[in-house]
């Protein structure tokens, strides 16, 4: 078994799921903004440290995805953060695109960058403890979009991107994220997600990525969020596990779903389902940000220096994804 395979395997053993704390600067701002807590270097570590330190990263998150600024904070003279995350038996992993911008020739759809200069700064996160990487692709669904441009380019960026972390020995999580936005159908989430995915791996094979050696990090087939048609959860579920088992090569370890946007329960109980009836051998479990940190932010920023209960709101989140990765989850387990 390949290296990266295990380390892949290690990141989601047991139900365990990654926690996606790589906000960028800006977006971390907007976050704090929302709670009224400035947004200071201090402030965005301390928020952090407390997650890091909880005890759920040991028994339920196998991988913290960091964000530059972080992955090279220390939080005393002795420990820097991926070393704590090594500590309380995770893997520390870092998100290496540089953002999506305007693609030139559809300008009203997104092309992530950051290919430039990738090897270096793979190396140099590689010495600081990175186990994995992240890079996110962006598709809005509406008519005429995503259009073939924006899903040839994409899979061609997360491919070569792919290709640079597993020559740097890490682990590439490949993020395809059709946006929620819209009023469209899941139907329609389900055509256009099946269509990035494939040439996503149609790109990996011709890239040589060892694919037992890669974790996928897809959205839920979800309706618009302003569409009027909503589907049940069980149709989510059982829509999500057809595209993923026609789209997905048998060789990858594990899928570990964002979250884009759906309230904690509801990206908890879709996955609950879809553990439920995954009749797949691929393992499936959660790579949330939002869906994990939501309340635990909230609750932090009543009294910053509250770092135990921040912690236990945080653990609860944590331990009911990791169950709901299990198919084990209930409703009457929440608080
Ligand atoms: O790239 C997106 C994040 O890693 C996941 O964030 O779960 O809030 O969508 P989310």
């Amino acid at each position: 078994m390949s290296e990266l395979n295990n380390i892949a395997l290690k990141i989601l053993e047991k139900g365990k799921g990654i926690l996606a704390a790589d906000e960028s600067t800006g977006t971390m701002t907007k976050r704090l903004n929302s709670v009224n807590v400035p947004s200071t270097p201090e402030n965005r570590l301390l928020f952090r440290h407390s997650l890091f330190s909880a005890a759920s990263m040991t028994d339920c998150i196998g991988g913290v995805i960091l964000y530059d600024e972080t992955i090279k904070q220390d939080i005393s003279k002795k420990i820097s953060i991926p070393e704590l995350i090594l500590k309380m038996g995770s893997a520390p992993g870092i998100k290496v695109d540089t953002g999506a911008k305007v693609l030139a020739g559809s300008p009203d759809e997104k092309i992530t960058e950051g290919l430039d200069g990738l090897r270096e700064r793979l190396k140099e996160y590689y010495k600081l403890g990175a186990k994995f990487t992240k890079w996110r692709g962006v598709y809005s669904i509406s008519e005429n979009y995503p259009s073939k441009l924006s899903i040839q380019s994409n899979a061609h960026a997360l491919a070569r991107y792919s290709a640079l972390v597993q020559e740097c020995y890490m682990v590439p999580i490949v993020e395809p994220e059709v946006l929620m936005d819209g009023g469209h159908s899941a139907e329609e989430c389900y055509k256009k997600t099946s269509e990035v995915i494939q040439k996503c791996f149609e790109e990996l094979i011709l890239h040589k990525i060892d694919l037992r050696g890669i974790i996928l990090k897809p959205n839920m087939i979800l309706s618009g969020i302003n569409s009027k048609n909503k589907i049940s959860n069980e149709e989510v579920a059982k829509l999500t596990i057809k595209c993923l088992k026609n789209s997905v090569p048998s060789e990858v370890p594990g899928i570990a779903f964002l979250s884009g946007g759906q309230s904690e329960i509801e990206a908890t109980e879709n996955l609950n389902l879809i553990n439920k009836y995954n009749d797949t051998n691929f393992i499936m479990s959660y790579s949330y940000g939002r869906a994990l940190q939501q309340s635990a932010l909230k609750y932090w920023s009543k009294d910053i220096q509250n770092i135990e209960g921040t912690q236990k709101v945080f653990n609860h989140r944590a331990k009911m994804n990791t169950l709901a990765a299990q198919g084990k989850w209930s409703k009457d387990l929440e608080i």
